[in-house]
């Protein structure tokens, strides 16, 4: 089938199932374009709770499809390319997190949302990166705290708020390679340019690059919004490729200059129009939790979500 063949398809078969298509920032630009909605792992997964479509078909990796199918019990998930992972989510156990536990019965686990739903199970609050400092401002002051699994998004909540807290040594492949001298390099090559950090790259705790006054940290939703209000014309991106295309498509009249072109996602671009088509025709693969887990697994996805 040719592009717009598949498009025509994949359009035809969202209406006759009552389907929609969510997709990360991250995604193949074919399948953004082709996506009901758009969003960072927050916006995602509160949409997963909004939409009142039968099936969700989740173009992003297999921790988000789960948090919808939690989230939504009632629908059917569907994640177009089974083996899309994630570095963070596959380096952590909930064996971990109970042998913690039991060393630390009064103690508080706070789970990035980028963790399995067994991960999830042992859970007290879970957090995506534009609301990890929200997140943790709110548990109370004496409280011992496990963050799990980003060492990277747990030290720049530390240097943010001051908090100590003990770190799952887990770090996100992808923007495991944003350094400070990466930054710094960049920097000195377009220093007119504001420079938008996601917080999972290890120089987003880096005192050279939280006090630089180019630098700001965010998650994709606040990269964007950011990129978005400055007058400023031009940015220099430290985060996974994808972004850059809704960046560019919002804003013609800015120029946008990612730090490197190797921080990409191979797991988020498992998903193609192809995979997208073939998920919907075949209504594959379906995201089932076990019911075992699917109940406490919710509870601190719930929490996350009731905190304004
Ligand atoms: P956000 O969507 O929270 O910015 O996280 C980035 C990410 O790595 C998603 O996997
Ligand atoms: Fe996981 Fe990193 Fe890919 Fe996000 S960018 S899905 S954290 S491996």
């Amino acid at each position: 089938m040719t592009k717009q063949e598949l498009i025509h398809e994949i359009e035809r078969l969202k209406k006759e199932k009552n389907a929609i298509v969510l997709a990360h920032y991250y995604s193949d630009s074919d399948v953004q374009d082709i996506a009901d909605f758009l969003g960072d792992s927050l916006e995602l997964s509160r949409k997963a709770g909004t939409t009142d479509a039968s099936v969700i078909v989740f173009a992003g990796v297999h921790f988000m499809a789960e948090t919808a199918a939690l989230i939504s019990p009632d629908k059917k998930v569907l994640i177009p390319a089974l083996g899309a992972g994630c570095s963070l989510a596959d380096g952590v156990t909930g064996q971990a997190l109970a042998n913690w536990k039991a060393s630390n019965p009064d103690g508080i686990i706070v789970s990035y949302v980028n963790t399995t739903a067994e991960v999830k199970n042992y859970t007290d609050i879970c957090c995506t990166s534009a609301n990890a400092v929200a997140v943790v401002k709110s548990l109370p002051a004496d409280a011992k705290v496990y963050f799990v699994p980003d060492r990277n998004l747990g030290a720049y909540i530390t240097k943010s708020t001051g908090r100590q807290m003990e770190l799952y040594d887990g770090c996100c492949r992808v923007h495991e390679q944003v350094t400070a001298k990466m930054i710094l390099d960049k920097i000195a090559e377009y220093p007119q340019a504001d420079v938008l950090i996601h917080p999972e790259c290890p120089c987003s705790s880096d005192p050279a690059i939280l006090e630089h006054p180019n630098c700001y940290m965010y998650s994709t939703s606040g990269i964007l919004r950011h990129a978005t209000e400055s007058p400023k014309k031009q940015f220099l991106i430290a985060t996974e490729v994808g972004t850059l295309h809704k960046l560019r498509k919002d804003n013609p009249g800015k120029e946008f200059i990612p730090v490197s072109d190797k921080i990409v996602c191979e797991y988020m671009k498992m998903s193609t129009l192809e995979s997208v088509y073939e998920a919907l025709r075949d209504e594959k693969y379906e995201v089932k939790i076990p019911s075992e887990i699917s109940k406490r697994a919710l509870e601190p996805i719930t929490k996350m979500m009731e905190l304004k």
